[in-house]
């Protein structure tokens, strides 16, 4: 059976952090990467147990929640892996199918299928568990005509804040760690749970420096809109940055966000104005650059300025940047990626990137 027929996707449908204080995580989404707040619930709204805030650009939602009491399983949660993903929420037309299908296939459940109304309408969710504490929540929205979901109430934004958007469009894949050994269990997993299907593997001889290493396969679903690269640790001479995010995480989860821009410089460089810090590029991976992948539309001394990396394949090329991690501890961060024809990942900038990321791991005394 086709995989779309077996477990239909619409699309991503949000992004859920559990954070340590969500009032000041939003604004900090919100100044910095130009997300507009848009929807609020929590004790006003008659939440009693967490407060969350929705943010949106272009397509992306973000969810960001902030247990109100200790003993919360959201404390609990921000205890052990501190600020991180806890949902990747896929829009689906039958959230019971879903299920179903899942539970069927060998997924843990979260969430049996579960109907939940305002006056706006109907929203059936459901919800199984992928790697480490991370799910994976299925909306169904019905005919859901409110904000963003039951029990939320919309927000309106400050005027400000409609300026600060900086062009990221939709979210292009996000990536899970998981334990050295673990990444063929996972990529069982999206096949049986989600048929999803692998269409890249990086082993450990593309993707290393001098120091460390680590293996990755990308998963692919939802006519392709949905993509999950599963990296795990390889064995180098040092610690791989993929054991040092499972060391402070405590276990699996979501490394990093990639989103969309078609303008990968206006959006890189406003990121910059408004405080977001990004691993910077080394001066002789720009020397090199248009030997490696030939003409590009853009001036290669304004990458340079921003370090923004390209990479191309057979179907023309992609430029991307990574974020410097964004909560203190080094686990969670984001990419922008401007895609022209390539589908890739940047196979061609993992050891810059990688050696980007090391020297900050040097500096942290994990490498
Ligand atoms: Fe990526």
């Amino acid at each position: 059976m086709a995989q779309d027929e077996y477990m239909p996707i619409r699309n991503w449908d949000h992004i859920e952090f559990y954070v340590g204080n969500a009032k000041q995580a939003a604004h900090y989404y919100a100044t910095t990467f130009g997300f507009t707040p848009i929807a609020y619930a929590g004790l006003e709204t008659g939440v009693r147990d967490r407060a969350s805030y929705v943010l949106e650009q272009g397509k992306i939602r973000l969810v960001l929640t902030s247990a109100l009491t200790g003993d919360s399983p959201i404390s609990e949660h921000v205890a052990r892996h501190g600020d991180g993903v806890k949902d990747i929420a896929l829009e689906v037309p039958d959230a019971a199918k879903a299920y179903r299908q899942a539970i069927a296939a060998g997924a843990r459940s979260a969430l049996e299928p579960t109907v939940t109304e305002d006056s706006f309408g109907q929203v059936r969710r459901s919800a199984i568990y992928t790697y480490g504490e991370t799910l994976h929540t299925f909306v169904e929205r019905m005919d859901y005509a409110g904000v963003f979901l039951p029990g939320y109430k919309p927000l309106d934004a400050e005027p400000a804040a409609r300026h600060r958007g900086v062009g990221l469009a939709a979210i292009d894949h996000i990536v899970g760690n998981v334990e050295l050994g673990k990444m063929d269990e996972w990529v069982k997993f999206y096949e049986n749970v989600l048929g999803f299907t692998q269409i890249i593997h990086f082993d450990d001889e593309a993707i290393s420096t001098e120091y460390s290493a680590l293996m990755s396969k990308v998963m692919q679903g939802g006519h392709g809109k949905i993509k999950f690269p599963i990296n795990e640790p390889a064995q180098g001479r040092r610690k791989s940055q993929i054991q040092e995010y499972l060391d402070y995480y405590g276990g699996p989860g979501v490394q990093h966000i990639a989103m969309i821009t078609g303008d990968i410089v206006a959006t890189v460089r406003q990121m910059q104005e408004q405080g977001v810090e990004f691993l910077p590029g080394l001066s002789s991976y720009y020397d090199e650059l248009e030997g490696r992948v030939g003409k590009i539309d853009e001036d290669i001394s304004e990458l340079q300025k921003y370090g923004i990396l390209v990479d191309r394949d057979d179907d023309g090329y992609l430029l991307q940047i990574f974020t410097k991690n964004v909560q203190d501890r080094p686990t969670v961060f984001i990419e922008v990626i401007q895609r022209k024809g390539a589908r890739g990942f940047g196979e061609g900038n993992f050891k810059a990137l990688f050696e980007a990321i090391e020297r900050d791991q040097a500096l942290r005394g994990n490498l």
